[in-house]
């Protein structure tokens, strides 16, 4: 199965998974786009020899359809069947996600459907909560409200702050999304083998 990953910036959940599709995983990493030419993670991919390739929004904008047809054609030129946003922060539009619906996975750095949007961290401590997280799920048209595949679980530390706690969220973020997309490729598989 070709996956293609989206990002915007250090790529690090990106490198999980391109490092976890290997062997004899269902699924491959054809490609990687990114909404900005400032995304580190662009040659971080092609280090490993993935093709990345930059559809930047400045360049598009306001014409967000313009911007997302031109996704669109490059996921139509390597053949995309899955995508992976990964730090992507393109809210993308409702044609876009209607076309890719079922096919389209994001993981975010809450305990959805707790914190959907951004500031996810500082806003757990200042609830006072005693757990974060992060949540992989489906995409759907509102932002953050897909079908939830996983989530992966930290304690908030007496003298965490934002910074502190997303890295430790981070950790299980690179444990977690491999592993859900994994499976989610399997699942494909297997159906389309009955
Ligand atoms: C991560 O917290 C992820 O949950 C969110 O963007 C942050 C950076 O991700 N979507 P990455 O290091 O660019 O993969």
């Amino acid at each position: 199965m070709n996956v293609a990953i989206l990002i915007s910036g250090s790529g690090s959940n990106m490198l999980s998974l391109i490092d976890d599709m290997t062997g004899s995983h269902p699924g491959r990493v054809m490609l990687v786009l990114s909404n900005t030419p400032k995304a580190a993670g662009i040659s971080k991919a092609i280090a490993r020899g993935i093709t990345a390739k930059v559809v930047d929004y400045q360049t598009y904008k306001p014409n967000i359809s313009a911007f997302e047809s031109e996704l669109q054609n490059q996921l139509e030129a390597h053949k995309i069947d899955l995508i992976c946003l990964a730090g992507f922060l393109h809210i993308l539009g409702s044609n876009f996600i209607a076309a890719w619906e079922g096919r389209i996975l994001n993981i975010h750095p809450s305990l959805l459907p707790k914190y959907k949007g951004l500031d996810t961290h500082q806003r757990a401590i200042d609830a006072k909560d005693d757990k974060a997280g992060c949540t992989v799920h489906e995409v759907v048209n509102e932002l953050d409200s897909g079908p939830i595949l996983a989530q992966g679980y930290v304690n908030i530390l007496r003298n965490d702050d934002a910074l502190s706690l997303a890295s430790r969220v981070l950790v299980q973020e690179h444990l977690l999304y491999p592993k859900v997309v994994r499976d989610f490729i399997h699942n494909i598989s297997t159906k389309n083998s009955q």
